[in-house]
């Protein structure tokens, strides 16, 4: 089974949504399993202390590294199924793609630690070889979001979880396009009507059609993802 261990300081945000829609299911049907795991029970102290001021001075406080090491261990010496990669959500990590999503979903899980605060002392993450992942260039306030983002898009990938009316062989990012547009029912919605061909019953034209505005609306808004697909022009 696919698991999901995450270590954050509000383990009652998990599974949040998570719980609900196909990821729901798939837990329910044992596809998947979620920890939540509260890192103040690895504080030594009373108080249960897990960060403190940064050295060097400056604003806010940082996660410490020894109570960040304790539960990183202590998943791991629970963990039936070793050597799930270990990930830190982190706006300085490398950008999360599709990809990358693709084959954690077809290792054992991840386990996940969500930053808080100014962030987690580097020590902790050059000790435990933590891979820093970003969700995208910008700042949340926790590394929860992040981590639900990340689980949900492994999640719909496991088998069984989407099911036939779900191809991700079509969707946005698979053979490094955007998705095509997609209609339904009414025929004409405030005076613009599904395009002729994909009422036209001819599968082959639909086809053709689909991949043409996916490389059009790539080349368009995407000029990265266009970019790295060389000798390709926009479909017309
Ligand atoms: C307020 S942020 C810390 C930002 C940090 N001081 C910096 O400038 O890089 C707190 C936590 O939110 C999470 N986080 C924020 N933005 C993220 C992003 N774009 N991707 C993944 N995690 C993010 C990380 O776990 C981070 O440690």
């Amino acid at each position: 089974m696919w698991r999901a261990s995450v270590i954050t300081i509000f383990p009652e945000m998990f599974p949040g949504p998570l719980g609900l829609s196909l990821a729901g299911k798939a837990q329910q049907k044992g596809i998947w399993a979620l920890d939540a795991i509260d890192l103040r029970g690895y504080a030594p102290d009373k108080h249960r202390t897990v960060d403190d001021t940064p050295a060097g001075g400056g604003p806010g406080m940082v996660m410490k590294a020894d109570v960040i090491a304790r539960a990183i261990d202590a998943v791991a010496s629970q963990d039936v199924s070793s050597g799930r990669p270990r990930l830190l959500m982190s706006p300085r990590g490398v950008p999360l793609t599709q990809g990358r999503v693709a084959s954690l979903a077809q290792g054992q899980g991840v386990v996940l630690l969500c930053g808080r605060f100014e962030g987690v002392d580097e020590r902790v993450i050059k000790g435990r070889n933590l891979e820093e992942v970003s969700l995208g260039d910008y700042v949340l306030s926790g590394g929860e979001i992040a981590a639900m983002a990340l689980i949900d898009a492994c999640v719909r990938l496991l088998p069984g979880v989407m099911g036939k009316e779900g191809s991700a062989a079509e969707e946005s990012f698979a053979d490094g396009l955007l998705e095509y547009p997609q209609y339904t029912r009414p025929q004409v919605f405030e005076g613009q009507a599904i395009p002729e061909v994909l009422v036209s019953g001819d599968h082959a034209k639909v086809a053709a059609w689909r991949r043409a505005e996916a490389e059009r609306m790539t080349a368009a808004r995407r000029p990265d993802l266009w970019a790295a697909r060389p000798g390709q022009k926009p479909g017309k």
